[in-house]
């Protein structure tokens, strides 16, 4: 019997999007349409960071052509899609009328979409004006997601992060003024024991000053082979063990001053899984914390090991 093409399984459709292994996305993301817009991350010198570091992701974006085919496949494959997340590392590196291109893309072809996120680092953010950002906005960009990792300025040089406190506070609200939601990643441990009480302390003040949408901590995980974290903090790194953990988070929540940051600790890596509304659930999740401290006090036999991504 010949084979009519509407007989053809769906397995053989062509896929609608064409990824360069490995894509990471928030875990937030997981019901979204992943469209590798560019490849790896632009900057990629962070010393913890080992996400885009394999040969194949080095930093590129993908070509303009090559990006509209596939969110036309998707629109005919896809077509009840209703989240987007712009990949990789920091899509919004690309420049306004590019995004913008994708955007206008997007509602074309899939327009069940009702949000557009990405990944964005603070000095993506700044090369664009308020005006564009909103233009964006209007597009459909909802949320970016940046890694802010400390508002301490010390660490944040020694973790070679190319931010300051206060070009990240610049670009946040950059983004919150455009009406873009924002979410701030914070890496628990990332000061190491030394500059752990200044970490916890300067990123509240960081998220303070910011009040973004979403915030979320991660625990440092260290899986670089060439102790590049140590490097940065001159061999003077010692980890925190996962009672020190519970301590900095502690202090870091104590410090915050949130009027409605919807917060998560529940990515891979952490052991302490917190979930609420900062500052409405502050008082809870400071007991939550308590209970851990005192739990792995009494079983120091017990140290977390962080998954990576
Ligand atoms: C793709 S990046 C975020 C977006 C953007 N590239 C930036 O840095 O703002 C993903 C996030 O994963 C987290 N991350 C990466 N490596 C990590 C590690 N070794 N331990 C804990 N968190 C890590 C950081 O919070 C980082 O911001
Ligand atoms: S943390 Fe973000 S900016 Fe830093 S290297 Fe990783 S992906 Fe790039």
């Amino acid at each position: 019997m010949e084979i009519e093409p509407s007989n053809i399984l769906p397995m053989f459709i062509e896929p609608p999007v064409d990824y360069i292994q490995p894509v990471f996305r928030p875990p937030s993301e997981g019901r979204s349409l992943i469209l590798q817009v560019t490849n790896g991350c632009s900057w990629n010198k962070c010393t913890f960071c080992e996400m885009y570091t394999a040969p194949q992701k080095k930093f590129s974006t993908k070509a303009e052509d090559k990006v509209i085919e596939e969110i036309k496949r998707c629109g005919s494959q896809l077509p009840h899609t209703r989240r987007v997340f712009l990949g990789d590392g920091d899509a919004m590196v690309l420049s306004v009328r590019r995004l913008k291109t994708i955007l206008e893309a997007i509602k074309q072809y899939l327009p069940s979409v009702t949000r557009v996120s990405a990944y964005c680092l603070p000095r993506n953010i700044k090369n664009k004006t308020e005006a564009e950002l909103q233009e964006l906005r209007e597009l459909g960009l909802g949320l970016i997601y940046i890694g802010a990792e400390s508002g301490d300025d010390e660490v944040l040089t020694k973790i070679n992060k190319g931010e300051t406190f206060e070009t990240t506070k610049d670009s946040i609200l950059k983004a919150k003024a455009a009406g873009i939601k924002v979410s701030v990643m914070v890496i628990n441990g990332m000061g190491g024991k030394k500059f752990s009480k200044q970490h916890a302390i300067n990123s509240a003040k960081l998220v303070n000053a910011t009040q973004p949408e979403y915030l979320a901590t991660l625990v440092l995980f260290d899986h670089s082979q060439e102790g590049k974290i140590e490097q940065g903090f001159d061999g003077d790194f010692v980890p925190l063990n996962t009672a020190e953990l519970c301590e900095e988070m502690r202090s870091f929540i104590q410090h915050t001053k949130l009027d409605q940051s919807i917060f998560r600790s529940d990515h891979v890596s952490n052991h302490l899984i917190l979930k609420g509304v900062l500052g409405k659930n502050k008082e809870e999740m400071l007991e939550d914390i308590d209970d851990a401290i005192a739990h792995f006090k009494a079983h120091p036999e017990i140290q977390h090991k962080p998954s990576s991504f």
